[in-house]
């Protein structure tokens, strides 16, 4: 991917994106769009995995037809929010294989800290799709990027549902190779480091918790 940041811009992912943002859709609804929208964007995410062809058999004729090539692209979600993200993807791309990374923000320092770590083996030769619903600061984004490309991630790609301009110009500035795909980038964050207008916090509205 050529630019550090892709908005989906297609009318169907707009239109769901409106509906998850007010206030007053429910928590099912709010999950059923998510993984809907989460189809979408996984469509451009994957738009430069690499294709070799196979020689196969119509019912017709004998033909090279164009099939995925290498090892199966890892989706790493940060949780919690990013399995929303994840379980939709999933059903488009059922033979990725999946990591986790959970991180929560030391208070005092307000650094990201690393509570759980699991990513398939050979991250090295993957596709690396990177899912969290708010790119917010970018802290967290950018430590779980740190915690991949340690780990030997190198092709790595970062999916977001908003963004914002502080989260984008973190992950920019950390890591300028990976390129990110968002649904919308939002004006800015306030004091508390929420999306604005954005739609609240993304893992309260897709698991009913406050
Ligand atoms: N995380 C969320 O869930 N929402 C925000 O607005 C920012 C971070």
């Amino acid at each position: 991917m050529k630019q550090h940041l892709t908005v989906v811009t297609h009318p169907l992912v707009q239109h769901k994106l409106t509906l998850m943002r007010e206030k007053t859709t429910s928590t099912a609804v709010f999950r059923q769009l998510l993984r809907e929208i989460s189809q979408l964007l996984a469509y451009e995410v994957t738009y430069e995995l690499d294709m070799t062809d196979r020689r196969i058999e119509t019912p017709l004729q004998e033909m090279d037809a164009p099939v995925l090539a290498g090892r199966k692209l890892a989706l790493v979600s940060i949780l919690r929010a990013g399995n929303g993200l994840l379980d939709g993807m999933l059903e488009l791309i059922p033979s990725a294989r999946v990591g986790f990374v959970g991180l929560y923000r030391d208070e005092e320092t307000l650094k990201p800290v690393q509570y759980y770590f699991k990513v398939p083996d050979y991250l090295g030769e993957r596709m690396v799709i990177v899912v969290d619903p708010m790119l917010a600061t970018g802290n967290s984004s950018a430590a779980a990027v740190d915690l991949l490309k340690q780990a030997g991630a190198r092709n790595i790609r970062f999916l977001c549902l908003l963004a914002a301009p502080e989260g984008v110009a973190r992950m920019k500035d950390a890591h300028p190779d990976v390129p990110i795909v968002t649904a919308a980038l939002d004006e800015r964050l306030n004091e508390k480091g929420y999306i604005l207008p954005g739609l609240g916090d993304a893992g309260d509205r897709m698991y009913g918790t406050k």
